[in-house]
């Protein structure tokens, strides 16, 4: 039997415009071939072409399974590329970000890369005086300022990890992120900007270093000017530390296999995992897959509407970007602030080219209508990207319709935090989009789709993803727990097998469908379904702007799906919608799927980078006790939920 079954077949295709591949950075099929012919001569090639080493490497891949090292004998400095080598190239007056800050009233400031050279140099100084050396971890917790890829490049140019903490963490996370990778400075900043409203950044700072006895020095940048607790002796202002410093540094001398930084993944059970990325071959990695997937051409203007505190950012905001000599927008704030047209005023403002966010922020755009792109110039734009969920095919196509003006690509990426880059994407000048579809692996890499005993399953059925070879991007392994890496992601099929915990399928064509995490499956009378395909269908439907399934005992069935549905603006809850809903998924789909009960929310309950919290929908479903809610954005959403649950199921409500 198959280790998930596959109910839908989306049929739509879009393959390349002729204008698209005219200009397109990579249109010649053969990086395919080459990087199959000769997969580490191909990336040793890439390793030379996209960074400036101080020592050239001359070795590629060495694996041992599960360990593997890429350009072990070469040597460099992530910021000296980043940075000096754009300035001596004669970018220094190009811009590095046009930063947007969010009080709408704010003036932006556009910051050139011989600027960024001279801050971060002063910046890593500074560090250095503090005695901060070569292998010491800092942790950064500060909103998207500036100053934010300013701290990680300096830690980078003086060979000290970053642990970037996302600034919604709570206290708790916080320190306990500081505390395991023994981070002895923090930065952070007075306060943040979000929706209008101050985020306390360092009153939730100095919580956090009370669990965290490494912390011995804080670096606060004056962002808000808002009066803010400071701990003389252990507390130091940022622009009075960097006074005087010199705009000259001297850059480590790095090896490639050298922690560039740790970055916890963004699971939100147990322990966090702080995955472990290198200089090297990551930052080969991110800037290939940034220029050849996007199609960023020098003159352009890049967005990725990420936040830097997670591995998008860091990948595709910073250090990609950066080596690439790209210019890009940096936007402090909420993307409906002052109102939900934010990002395309500033897509209009800044004539961006590129444009790379989550489904989860497509679908608050799909609820809130297409008037608000509408009335914004977004013509400039060449390419969409999307990462982050599995994208529902009809916001795919709403995406392309509405803000790509039904010429612009969109790649769909596939990748995790401890991948460190892009897996699989189309190549936009080579590859048929299918919408919902991440398409095809990124030259070179070789995935599979297994059942549980480690076999292949046939071409169109659902399974568990792997990677059976490693890239340069990867992480090494988790900080101080290699046994947990083993464990975790090389221990189901064998230590040379990577084991990301997703399920897909590849259709006639071999592409790849990404299908969920492989704990949100559920099982329908002896049927193992994915919900994503569930919620696809609904998302079809005209009146829904989001959904998601989530499974319920059944006497009969086992398990039997439950929906909670997010509908666009006009639309109201209504028993008949419910009852619409639920015979539109049993007829889109099959029987099998036709959902128990469909339940209408305001929203879903989403982690902090905004993905659906599935695990939450589930114990509702159960009509179990919640579990941990503290890393949910808004808890309120699924206390709401439960009650709904809870009386449309005829359960009494627990008492929680
Ligand atoms: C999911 C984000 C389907 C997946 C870079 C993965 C996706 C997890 C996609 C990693 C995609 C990410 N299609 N699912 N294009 N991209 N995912 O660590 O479940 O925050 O395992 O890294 O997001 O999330 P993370």
């Amino acid at each position: 039997m198959a280790a998930i079954e596959v109910l839908v077949r989306e049929g739509r295709t879009f393959p390349p415009s002729d204008d698209f591949v005219a200009q397109a950075l990579i249109k010649d099929a053969s990086v395919y071939e080459d990087a199959e012919r000769d997969y580490e001569g191909f990336w040793l090639e890439r390793a030379k072409e996209f960074v400036e080493w101080f020592t050239e490497p001359t070795e590629s891949l060495e694996w041992d399974p599960p360990h593997c090292t890429w350009f072990a004998d070469g040597e460099l400095n992530v910021s000296y590329n980043c940075l000096d080598k754009q300035v001596n190239a004669g970018r220094g007056d190009k811009v590095a970000y046009h930063y947007v800050p969010e009080p709408p009233d704010e003036e932006h400031r556009s910051i050139t890369f011989a600027e960024l050279r001279d801050e971060v140099s002063r910046f890593a100084n500074a560090l250095r005086g503090l005695g901060v050396k070569k292998g010491d971890r800092v942790g950064i917790y500060m909103g998207m300022v500036p100053e934010l890829p300013i701290a990680m490049l300096a830690c980078a140019r003086i060979g000290a990890p970053h642990v970037v903490v996302f600034g919604g963490f709570s206290a708790d996370s916080l320190g306990e992120r500081m505390e395991s990778t023994g981070a002895s400075v923090l930065i952070t900043q007075d306060e943040g900007w979000r929706k209008g409203k101050k985020i306390a950044l360092k009153a939730i700072a100095d919580e956090a270093v009370k669990l965290a006895p490494t912390v011995e020095r804080v670096i606060v940048l004056r962002r808000t000017g808002d009066q803010v607790p400071f701990a003389e002796g252990r507390d130091l202002w940022w622009h009075e530390l960097v006074e005087g410093e010199s705009t000259e540094c001297e850059p480590e001398r790095c090896n490639a296999e050298d922690v560039l930084y740790l970055l916890h993944t963004s699971g939100t059970t147990a322990k966090p995992k702080a995955a472990q990325h290198t200089t090297g071959g990551y930052l080969t990695y991110v800037s290939c897959t940034h220029k050849w997937i996007f199609d960023v051409h020098d003159e352009d203007v890049w967005w990725c509407a990420a936040d830097v505190g997670w591995v998008t950012g860091h990948s595709y905001i910073v250090y990609g970007p950066l080596n690439n000599g790209t210019t890009g927008v940096l936007y402090e704030g909420d993307p409906a602030y002052p109102a939900v047209d934010r990002h395309w005023e500033i897509v209009e403002r800044y004539r961006v080219n590129q444009y790379y966010t989550a489904p989860t922020l497509i679908r608050a755009f799909i609820k809130a209508g297409p008037e608000h792109p509408q009335k914004h110039d977004l013509s400039s734009l060449k390419l969409l990207g999307t990462v982050g969920e599995p994208i529902n095919p009809e916001a795919w196509v709403w995406y392309w319709k509405y803000i790509g003006g039904e010429r612009c690509p969109v790649v769909d990426t596939w990748w995790q935090t401890e991948n460190g880059g892009i897996l699989i994407s189309a190549l936009p000048g080579l590859t048929t989009l299918k919408p919902g579809s991440a398409t095809v692996p990124f030259p070179g890499n070789q995935p599979a789709i297994l059942d549980e005993q480690g076999n292949p399953v046939p071409q169109g059925q659902g399974g568990y993803i792997v990677m059976t070879k490693p890239w340069p991007g990867m992480f090494r392994t988790l900080w101080e727990d290699d046994e947990r890496f083993v464990s975790n992601y090389f221990s189901k099929y064998g230590p040379s097998v990577y084991f990301a915990g997703d399920g897909a399928k590849q259709d006639d064509d071999g592409y790849y469908w990404l299908l969920g995490r492989i704990d949100d499956v559920m099982n329908v009378s002896g049927h193992r379904l994915s919900t994503i395909e569930i919620e696809s269908a609904l998302v079809a439907h005209e009146a829904v702007a989001e959904a998601a399934a989530a499974a319920a005992p059944d006497e009969l069935t086992g398990q039997t799906p439950l929906c909670f549905v997010v509908l666009r603006s006009g639309y109201e809850p209504s028993d008949e919608l419910a009852a619409e809903l639920r015979e539109w998924v049993g007829t889109q789909i099959g029987k099998i799927a036709r959902p128990k009960a469909v339940l209408f929310g305001a929203d879903l309950p989403k982690t902090r980078s905004g993905k659906i919290m599935r695990r939450l929908l589930k114990d509702i479903a159960e009509g179990a006790e919640l579990g941990d809610t503290t890393t949910l954005r808004d808890p309120e959403i699924v206390e709401a939920l439960k009650r709904e649950a809870d009386e449309s199921l005829g359960r009494q409500a627990a008492a929680s």
